[in-house]
Parts: structure tokens; sequence; C-alpha cells
């Protein structure tokens, strides 16, 4: 039987395994991807570099990233039978559900799907062919839910310039693809969160990085983890006005209802990623006519600093990005994945590469030994 001192719920401050992949520290607010600081990377970087130096370890030279970029392009077509599959999933189902039938079917058609799950190499080829097609898994899949018809991927469009050209079947301006490519760098890898674990779960039994990854997805749709960014902007939604801002969020807060995009399990002063997240969601909704949204989120803000201490995390700015970006709402958390798809491949790569199967103790609280009763006498 599992000791009660050494029972965390919910694996609070519990340290489940050593990564070289990223880093928070709490003290500075400070998310570090394979030493970098995220700012720089959103700063100065591409969501290509980012995914690079996550699935490979280092930032690429400049012919590394041209034919990364070039595997990409070249990784982007789904096959017709996995839009089939995923045509079947009732209309009502939301997009990550849709989303991981999408991955599971990719799976049997890999290339690679008869490698052993620890080929190293097998299992970064496995990773590029995802993190290429999660955006077309995701535009295309909202399109079939909506009885359209799919629309090809763009070559020569990076993943946030063809994703939002597979959304509108248009291409994008500038200011929204470098939005979108902002957000995804921000959304791409945050430690052993609740999906990274999943998936490392997952294949730690040695199953393969398709299933890591269906794991991971169904994982991240929950509220507390990336669906608090459709959470958030429906409550956004339903406070409406700027006016009502303040008392909605006085009397959520007195019927203790959690509010969601705010709060974090492991930073205590801010999250590092909402801060030039919130810039540019405001940015974008000045420059879209929908400063509404901007202005409830500073008075929102300002109460819950007040009230509780509770700071925004980076899915309440992503969710009125995304708004003025006139991305639908069940898109937004699909769109997390589109870009985790880099995190979540790493941490399994690193998972594999030093495999160790986890499986933790739980402290049982049930009946103690009993006869069995035969079913006539229960
Ligand atoms: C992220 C989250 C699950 C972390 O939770 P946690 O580490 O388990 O912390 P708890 O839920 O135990 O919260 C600790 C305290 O802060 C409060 N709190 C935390 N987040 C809150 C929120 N978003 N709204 C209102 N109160 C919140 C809790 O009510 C609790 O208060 P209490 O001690 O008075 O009961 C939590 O902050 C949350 O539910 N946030 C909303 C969902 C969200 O935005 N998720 C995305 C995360 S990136």
């Amino acid at each position: 039987m599992a000791a009660t001192s050494q029972y965390s719920p919910g694996l609070e401050g519990v340290v489940a395994g050593i990564s070289k992949i990223s880093d928070i520290d709490v003290e500075k607010s400070r998310l570090i991807y394979r030493g970098y600081d995220v700012h720089e990377l959103a700063k100065h970087g591409s969501f290509e570099e980012t995914a690079y130096l996550l699935i490979y370890g280092k930032l690429p030279n400049e012919g590394e990233l041209g034919d990364f970029r070039a595997d990409l392009t070249a990784e982007r077509n789904v096959p017709d039978y996995v839009y089939n599959a995923m045509s079947h999933v009732p209309k009502t189902a939301h997009p990550m559900d849709q989303l991981k039938v999408g991955v599971a079917t990719l799976a049997g058609g890999d290339p690679d799907y008869t490698a052993s799950p620890t080929d190293h190499d097998a299992n970064v080829r496995k990773a590029v062919r995802l993190t290429a097609k999660m955006g077309a898994l995701v535009s295309n899949g909202w399109r079939i839910a909506h009885g359209e018809t799919v629309v090809q991927p763009q070559g020569g469009l990076d993943a946030a310039a063809n994703l939002m050209y597979m959304l509108n079947g248009k291409e994008a301006d500038e200011f929204t693809v470098s939005t979108m490519d902002t957000s995804l760098v921000l959304y791409a890898e945050h430690g052993y969160n609740a999906s990274t674990f999943a998936a490392r779960v997952t294949v730690a039994t040695l199953s393969d990085i398709y299933s890591g990854i269906v794991s991971a997805i169904g994982t991240l749709k929950g509220n507390l983890h990336g669906g608090a960014n459709e959470k958030a902007m429906e409550m956004l939604q339903e406070i409406g006005t700027v006016e009502n801002a303040e008392p909605w969020i006085r009397t959520a807060l007195a019927e203790k209802k959690k509010i969601m995009g705010f709060g974090h399990r492991e930073y205590r002063i801010s999250d590092s990623r909402a801060g030039i997240m919130g810039e540019m969601g405001k940015e974008a909704a000045r420059r879209t006519g929908n400063e509404k949204w901007a202005e409830m989120a500073e008075i929102i803000e300002r109460i819950l600093k007040e009230e509780k201490g509770l700071f925004p995390n980076v899915d309440f700015p992503a969710a009125y990005a995304y708004y003025s970006l006139d991305i639908p709402i069940p898109l937004y958390t699909p769109i997390f994945a589109v870009s985790r798809i880099t995190g979540w491949s790493a941490h399994i790569i690193e998972q594999l590469d030093n495999n160790r199967l986890i499986r933790p103790k739980a402290i049982y609280e049930g009946e103690a030994l009993r006869p069995y009763v035969p079913i006539e006498e229960r």
C-alpha cells in the first residue's frame, strides 16, 4: 500500500521525469524551450524554427530550416481516406473529437508504421509528418463538418499562413499571419502539463506516437487545460458588454465560479506567455473593431488580481486574439493542438529514447478483504 505521506493530490509538486525540452522559472515567470526564452523565439523566430528546435533539439541554420520547410510542405497533404473517416464523425461532435479520429486514422498509413516504437529516426519522421498535417486536419475537419469541400494546402506557405489560407480559402494578410505564427510559438511546449504527460504515459507502454498524440488531444480538450481558450471566449460573449464585465465577474467570484483563462498550476505571479499574447490580442482587437473584448479583458484582469491574486494564463488573451482574427470558437483548442503537436512529439521521442513504463500507485480506500457472496444471496 502507498504511504499517505507520499501522496500529492493532482500530483502537485511531484517530479515525474527528467527532460531537456523546456523549463519554467516560476520566480521569474520565464519559459524556456531548450534553453531559449520563449519571448525571444516569439519576437525573432517563427513557428517552423520553434518546431525544429523542439523536434531536433537545436535551432536550425538557414539550410536546415529550408530543408525542414520543404519537408513540411511535402508532408502537408492528408490522404482522402482520413477525411473520409472524419466525415463519419457526428456533426454535433466537437472538432477535438474529430481531430482524434483524423490522427488515429493517419497512423496505419504512415510509411514507418511497422518501425519499432523506440526507433528514434522513425519517430522524428513521424513527428514531422504529424506536424505538417495538423493544420489541414483541423481546417478541413471544420469544412467537412459544415458540408463544405476540402481545400488543398498551398505549397510555399508556412504553417500559420497555410492554416489561415485553408480556414478562409484565401491568403491572409501579414498581420493575421504574424499573430497566428506568434500564438503557435507560444503554445508549442510547456513541460509536463496534462496532455504531454498523457502522451508520455501512453507511449511508455511501447505504444506508438500516433496513439500518444490521440491521448494528448483528448487530454487537451478539457476545460482546465486547452479547452479554456474556448470557454474564455464564451464567457466574454456571455458578459456581452464592457459595462457588464465588473458586475458579472464579481457575481461569478461570489458564486465561487472558476474563471476560464485565469490561474495556473505552475506559475505563481504571471504566465510568461500571456503578456505577449495579450499585446497581440489587444492589437488584433483594435485593428478589427473588436476593442470591447480587450476592454472587458482589462477590467476582468484587474478584478481577479485585486480579489484573488489571479492572473490571466495564455488562453485568456488567445481567446480574444483568435476571435479578432475571425476564427470560429470551436477551433481555438484544435489550433492549440496544431502548435502543441511539436512539444508532444519532442516529449514522445524523449520518452521512447530512454523508456521506462510509467505506473504510479494509489492509496486504497475501498472495502477490506471480504468473502465472495453468491448472486442469489445478495
Ligand atoms: C489551471 C488551474 C486548473 C490550476 O489549478 P490548481 O493548481 O489545481 O489550483 P486550484 O484549482 O486548486 O486553485 C487554487 C485556488 O485558486 C482559485 N482559482 C484558481 N484558478 C481560478 C480561476 N480560474 N477562477 C477562480 N478561482 C480560481 C481556486 O478556486 C482555489 O481557491 P481556494 O483555495 O479559495 O479554493 C486553475 O487555475 C483553473 O481551473 N483555471 C481555469 C482553467 C484554465 O484557465 N485552464 C488553463 C490553464 S493554462
